[in-house]
């Protein structure tokens, strides 16, 4: 270097060290969330109300779409840019034909360093019974199952169709009996609705060994009718559990991980809470979000994600694909949670079921 030129600027680095593309905060690209279908035969209040989802709503037609060599092809490129989990959302991913196939591709994609993916699976336990073994079999490597409550009456009615509690319960004993562990649930707490199922779930969950995971009712989507006093902050969750099994606070498990941590103080288990409306994760927050119709969507709450559809099926080659992505995640500076108010919750944004929460 000549005397007096400036030293070169250092490479920027992710918060957890390790190379990989990072956007306007820091932030690195992580995880990739990848919807396979926007269809469900669930209609839960909070994110697709059967007043709205009704028999003739028009869901994506099948040739628009990603097939599985499409999906594979992208979460290949991802991973070569630094994502380490691949986490399979719908609507309800199991009703996606022939998914152990597309488990099967994805088990075998390997990271820069050679290492396999975390790769795991949220669903609504429906169809677990008959797939749990087959996903298992395939590659899944652990699972997390929906459930809002224990109480079958409550449970009936948040999932809008009527579906009998007993029949997730059973979903969950088969996806333990194919060796999918660990096990997360998550139950969304809506005010009025479930409050006096966290309890009881919480009791379950520890006399089970699954880990459970609360979630306060966010305003995602336009058409669940959120209003910030059906919100049940995770505060009052954590309290109510801890005036009947002691808790106490818990490390996370790794930087960026969404939901907080809660021990029993008796060593018998752990709760998580995640908190996005009232103790907001943005700054960690390392995912991007695949829509089944190949949109990449770099926030929860976006307006509007990048078609990635449309090069895939005109010739890109994976160096322009690669760009692309470089392209987005480098622009990216949402933190939409932190800047949540009543009137950002009326602002144009994706459905749920379209990116898979
Ligand atoms: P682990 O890999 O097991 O730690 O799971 P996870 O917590 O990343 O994934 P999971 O799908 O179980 O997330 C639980 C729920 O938290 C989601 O379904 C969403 O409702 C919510 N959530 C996840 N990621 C985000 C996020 O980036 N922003 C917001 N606001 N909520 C999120
Ligand atoms: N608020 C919080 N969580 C939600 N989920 C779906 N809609 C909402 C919402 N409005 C959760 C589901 C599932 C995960 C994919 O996201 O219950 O566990
Ligand atoms: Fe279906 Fe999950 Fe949405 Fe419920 S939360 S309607 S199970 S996609
Ligand atoms: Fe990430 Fe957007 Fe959720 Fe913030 S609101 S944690 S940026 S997905």
């Amino acid at each position: 270097m000549h005397p007096g030129a400036s030293p070169p600027p250092p490479e920027p680095t992710a918060f957890d060290g390790r190379p990989g593309l990072i956007d306007t905060r820091g932030r690195a690209l992580r995880d990739l969330r990848i919807s396979v279908t926007d269809r469900c035969n669930f209609r839960c209040t909070y994110c697709m109300p059967a007043e709205v989802f009704g028999r003739d709503y028009a869901f994506l037609p099948h040739s628009e779409v990603l097939t599985y060599e499409e999906i594979h092809r992208l979460a290949g490129l991802a991973v070569g840019l630094g994502v380490q989990k691949l986490r399979i959302t719908g609507g309800e991913p199991l009703i996606r034909k022939a998914l152990p196939d597309l488990i099967a591709m994805l088990a075998g994609l390997r990271t820069p360093e050679g290492d396999r993916v975390d790769l795991t699976l949220t669903t609504n336990g429906s169809a677990l019974r008959a797939l749990a073994r087959p996903l298992a079999e395939a590659g899944l490597n652990r699972i997390t199952v929906s459930l809002d409550s224990l109480d079958d009456e409550i449970f009936r009615r948040m999932n809008g169709v009527d579906f009998p509690v007993a029949r997730v319960l059973d979903g969950i004993a088969a996806a333990r009996d194919a060796g999918l562990a660990p096990i997360k649930v998550n139950m969304v707490v809506k005010k009025g609705e479930n409050e006096v199922s966290i309890v009881p779930m919480a009791r379950w969950a520890r006399d089970e060994g699954l880990i459970l995971r609360f979630i306060e009712y966010m305003d995602v989507g336009t058409t669940n009718g959120w209003r910030l006093d059906d919100v049940l902050s995770a505060a009052q969750v954590v309290s109510a559990i801890d005036a009947e099994m002691p808790l106490e606070a818990a490390e996370s498990s790794y930087r960026g991980e969404v939901a907080s941590r809660w021990r029993y103080r008796d060593g018998s288990g752990e709760v998580g809470v995640i908190a996005s409306v009232t103790q907001p994760f943005c700054g960690d927050c390392t995912r991007a979000r695949l829509s089944a119709e190949g949109k990449l969507y770099t926030c929860l709450f976006s307006a509007q994600g990048t078609d990635l559809r449309a090069p895939l099926r005109g010739g890109a080659s994976d160096a322009d694909l690669r760009d692309l992505l470089e392209s987005i995640w480098s622009a990216r500076t949402d933190r939409y949670s932190e800047l949540r108010t009543d009137a950002t919750s009326r602002l144009p944004r994706v459905e749920m079921f379209a990116v898979g929460g």
